[in-house]
């Protein structure tokens, strides 16, 4: 989960480092550094703890030689606390000539680390990453091949590694490896880059590579070769990257966060964009894929934080549409629970990164089961969409806010896209009820622009919170998990304590939470349509008024009955009661930003957090 970036070309190496890693620093700002070898061949390092701003202070301080060819790196500590001397780069050898850096985690560190101690070798950090310098440094020398070094170095690695490295004898070449990290190419004219994903390098080319599981690249400024961990050539997989360098800035809003709230008509109006027709009718030819899928007789999502609430949000729909049971596992759970699945079992593994380690590890046992996996992503050219018989793009673009919005609804909305496709392939809906909700789900793009242009208000509320203590969250079927993702988005915000609960399970013990002035945030139904659940709710939050709970209410437009019981009330534009889900989040997400906003945190890179955890 940490940013890295490599570069050899004409321009000035410490520049393009820079910009990259800043692009980057959402995954990750333990510390900052980077390595370079000088037009004279001498490897030079600068590193800090704190955000690549500090770093780039020490570059200030203390120039680095002009160069051509260098390695950084942004770090989320696994293995020793985020300080100057367990920041990457790590340099490797007693010759201090070779440089690395190192995302994931070296699961046999411990041993490796006794074995060098042993053979006289002096460790500077607490990390798992400085093991591998020394490591490559030490057989470089025996072998005086730097690839050759590098390749014996990967076999005995184990657990999630993306490596980067240069070697002062060897200033025309840096070598990576992958193997449960992320690692992309970007390929220049006369010039090349690497990047943990392609932000580290979108300002300069849209034209890159994948690299694939347990792989090797040696990149020069004018070519490129990758081979697995035995030599062996890989055909290179090529692809376009779709985002803009702009649509990776903040483009002129106070945060990203703000600016993917905001992002949310085009992210979930881009996810539909080819897959449903004018008419209502699903596009089956661009979700072909899935439709190689669909003789499953049971779906299970595997996924984590958000991404598993998107998943229980569409899960609604699928059941519903498809008439196929679904079931959502937190990924972490599932994958050591011994899982009764089969080739019958449909895995969907939901994550915006697709570099979650957690869902991957999840997604490998899932296949060796023999189950059929298919990815919902928002990220190209990630490890899950590798991994998986097939995926579908999330089409969110560029979520740098390290807490998740525009892909949540974005996720949702493929979620109920598979199940709208499940359901045409089974035809398990009349086609007219099937149009009729393709036809709803386009309104949705439109619906949250609506939404999101009354929130000051929501905004306005959030304020007056910021000394609270405790905010609860109560939603009932679809509107379930809504509130579960609400809390998620206050404690990551905000650093209050919140939880969602099912609103009907209050009564079975959360209630007694309930005093004078607690703040309960409450997800209305629609009061439309056979089975509305609308009444129930409103009990809900007569139980809790008549314990002095202050309500704030989340309901649908025209619905006076709740505005008589709520304290505050924020209305949503109608909709189809399974799709208010990407409505009714848009309000808890500026609510949870705006508190944020008031007690002067930092929105976008809120403590202890990561973007993308890449380790288990
Ligand atoms: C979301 O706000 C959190 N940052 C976190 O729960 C995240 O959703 C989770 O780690 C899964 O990430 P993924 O979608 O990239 O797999
Ligand atoms: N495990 C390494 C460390 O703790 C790398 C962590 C990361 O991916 O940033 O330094």
């Amino acid at each position: 989960m940490c940013g890295i970036v490599g570069y050899i070309g004409p321009k000035s190496a410490e520049s393009v480092l820079i910009s990259g890693l800043k692009r980057l620093e959402y995954r990750g700002y333990d510390s900052a550094g980077i390595s370079v070898i000088s037009k004279d061949n001498k490897l030079e390092t600068r590193k800090k703890a704190g955000k690549v701003s500090v770093l780039v202070q020490e570059l200030a301080d203390l120039p680095i030689a002009p160069a051509h060819i260098g390695i950084g790196h942004t770090r989320w500590a696994t293995h020793g606390a985020p300080t100057d001397r367990n920041a990457h780069p790590h340099i490797g050898g007693s010759h201090h000539r070779l440089s690395l850096i190192h995302n994931g985690i070296i699961e046999n560190f411990a041993s490796l680390k006794k074995e060098l101690s042993a053979a006289g070798t002096v460790f500077t950090s607490e990390t798992d990453s400085e093991v591998v310098a020394h490591l490559v440094a030490i057989e470089y020398d025996k072998l005086q091949d730097l690839k050759q070094a590098f390749m014996v170095v990967v076999r005995r690695l184990e657990g999630a590694f993306t490596l980067l490295c240069i070697h002062q004898d060897h200033p025309d070449v840096v070598f990576a490896a992958r193997r449960n990290s992320p690692l992309v190419i970007g390929l220049g004219q006369a010039e090349n880059f690497l990047g943990s994903d392609v932000a580290a390098f979108i300002e300069y080319t849209k034209h890159a590579v994948a690299v694939g599981q347990d792989q090797i690249v040696e990149l020069r400024s004018g070519s490129f070769q990758i081979s697995d961990f035995e030599g062996n050539p890989v055909e290179a997989e090529e692809f376009e990257v779709s985002w803009d360098a702009s649509a990776a800035s903040k483009g002129g809003w106070p945060s990203f966060m703000a600016k993917e709230i905001a992002d949310q008509p085009q992210a979930v109006g881009d996810t539909l964009m080819g897959r449903i027709s004018s008419d209502g009718s699903v596009n089956l030819a661009e979700m072909a894929d899935l439709a190689k899928l669909s003789e499953a007789n049971r779906i299970v999502f595997v996924a984590c934080g958000t991404a598993a609430y998107a998943a229980e949000a569409a899960k609604y729909a699928i059941e519903k549409w498809a008439k196929i049971p679904v079931s959502v596992e937190l990924a972490h759970e599932f994958r050591y629970r011994d899982p009764v699945i089969d080739d019958k079992t449909l895995v969907i593994a939901m994550s915006q990164s697709g570099e979650t380690m957690d869902t991957l590890m999840a997604v490998r046992h899932a296949l060796s089961e023999g189950a059929k996996v298919l990815a919902v992503c928002n990220t190209q050219g990630a490890t899950l969409a590798r991994e998986a018989h097939a995926t579908i793009y999330t089409h969110a673009g560029p979520e740098v806010a390290v807490a998740s919005t525009k892909a949540f609804t974005a996720q949702v909305t493929a979620g109920q896209l598979i199940g709208l496709v499940l359901a045409w392939q089974r035809e398990s809906l009349p086609i007219v009820e099937l149009k009729k909700i393709g036809l709803e789900l386009l309104t949705l793009p439109r619906k949250i622009k609506e939404v999101l242009d009354t929130a000051a208000s929501m905004g306005e509320l959030a304020k007056g919170f910021a000394d609270a203590k405790s905010v609860l969250f109560l939603g009932r079927n679809i509107a379930y998990p809504i509130a579960l993702e609400g809390a998620l988005k206050l404690k990551e915000l905000a650093y209050i304590h919140a939880e969602g609960f099912a609103a009907g399970e209050l009564k079975h013990g959360p209630i007694a939470l309930v005093e004078n002035g607690q703040p309960v945030i409450v997800i209305v139904p629609s009061r439309l349509g056979e089975g509305s659940l609308h009444a129930k709710v409103v009990s809900n939050i007569q139980e809790i008024k008549a314990r002095g709970a202050r309500v704030i209410a989340i309901a649908e437009a025209g619905d006076s009955e709740t505005g008589d019981y709520a304290d505050e009330i924020f209305f949503i534009p109608e909709t189809m009661p399974l799709l208010a889900g990407q409505l009714s989040v848009i309000p808890l997400q500026i609510f949870a930003m705006e508190l944020s906003n008031a007690k002067g945190l930092d929105v976008d890179q809120p403590r202890n957090l990561a973007k993308s955890v890449t380790v288990e």
